[in-house]
């Protein structure tokens, strides 16, 4: 009789759990694909990032290629992340474009850049084919290229989420001037926005990493050209301030900056220098959150470990022109 009890409460407990799987939390089975790259097991994760770069070259892209191949190798990181416009002016125009190797392949060819190269597609890019930018054809023309809409990247010590953020920009869509955009896979606009910010969402709540690291091409806050993005100050800062992310990584402002937050841990960080740059206009900030600004070319290094994280600026020469660190106690839960 007891036996009996004992299989009649397992039964049912293998019922509820199936049924809270289900049901009550279907988002736990992880909408965004979510790749692992586990890293160097000794010395922290390495990695260098670079924005708004494709240009065959051109506007000192491949000076930038050249410092990055140097710090690289110092540092020798794990692999490079790139927050979008990878090629000028309007993307690849399909997965057999030439620009594909003139802009990337020939000019990151320093050896220690032969690593994974995890990528977001920037507003230009969707200004040509974007669905062959996320082509797995690409993969076979250069091993290194990944490039997904959103998309999650776990290391051992960071998790990445990569968020698609030109479809949440509304100027693309009522002002297109004279630019068309690839919209395939995205329409209905407010459905695609809304998985999007779902999945993320549910991504970051699960998420046990220890830094939480969201990459985007659109800037969130910036004193640059474009300045801040008010769709995404909107619709994606409530959601990186209430599950506790660190830092903030994008491009489209062809600067490099870092901008803190008064009411937050989490950090902006732009780096969008990876050619066309100096544009000359810089807005006013407050002068407590703008930790740094450069109009120039250049990139930006992060090394993480449990414990701590640095961040690094360079220009075109190799200097650094800005350092930052932060570090959080090894047993707290955020
Ligand atoms: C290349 O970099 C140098 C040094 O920062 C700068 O003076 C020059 O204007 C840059 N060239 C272009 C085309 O951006
Ligand atoms: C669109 O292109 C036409 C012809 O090249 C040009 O005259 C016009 O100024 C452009 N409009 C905008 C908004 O850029």
């Amino acid at each position: 009789m007891a036996f009996m009890k004992k299989v009649n409460f397992f039964f049912q407990l293998n019922i509820l759990v199936t049924f809270l799987f289900l049901f009550v939390f279907p988002a736990s089975t992880g909408e965004l694909q979510r790749l692992k790259h586990p890293g160097n097991t000794d010395g922290p994760l390495s990695i260098l990032v670079v924005g708004d770069w494709g240009r065959r070259g051109t506007y000192n892209q491949s000076h930038v290629a050249h410092q990055m191949g140097i710090i690289g190798e110092e540092l020798n990181i794990d692999f490079v992340v790139s927050t979008g416009d990878n090629f000028y002016d309007n993307g690849l125009t399909g997965v057999d474009d030439p620009a594909f190797e003139e802009s990337f392949t020939n000019v990151y060819n320093a050896p220690s850049l032969q690593k994974t190269w995890y990528n977001v597609l920037g507003n230009h890019d969707y200004r040509g084919d974007a669905l062959a930018q996320l082509s797995p054809i690409l993969k076979q023309r250069d091993s290194r290229w990944i490039c997904l809409r959103s998309y999650i990247v776990n290391t051992d010590v960071a998790e990445f989420f990569f968020v698609d953020t030109t479809p949440f920009q509304d100027m693309y869509f009522t002002t297109p001037k004279n630019h068309t955009y690839d919209w395939r896979d995205i329409l209905p606009r407010q459905n695609y926005l809304f998985e999007v910010l779902k999945d993320l969402d549910s991504a970051l709540r699960e998420s046990n990493a220890k830094w939480k690291i969201v990459v985007g091409h659109h800037t969130i806050k910036s004193a640059g050209h474009h300045g801040n993005s008010v769709e995404l100050e909107l619709q994606l800062l409530p959601i990186l301030q209430a599950n506790n992310v660190d830092f903030y990584l994008n491009g489209h402002d062809h600067c490099l900056e870092h901008i803190s937050s008064a009411d937050s841990p989490l950090q902006f960080l732009t780096s969008g220098g990876g050619s066309k740059s100096w544009r000359g206009d810089v807005n006013w900030w407050n002068p407590n959150e703008m930790k740094f600004y450069y109009d120039g070319q250049g990139f930006m290094a992060m090394q993480i470990t449990q414990t701590q994280v640095w961040i690094q600026f360079f220009d075109i020469f190799g200097n650094i022109l800005h350092k930052w660190s932060a570090s959080k106690n090894l047993y707290s839960i955020m």
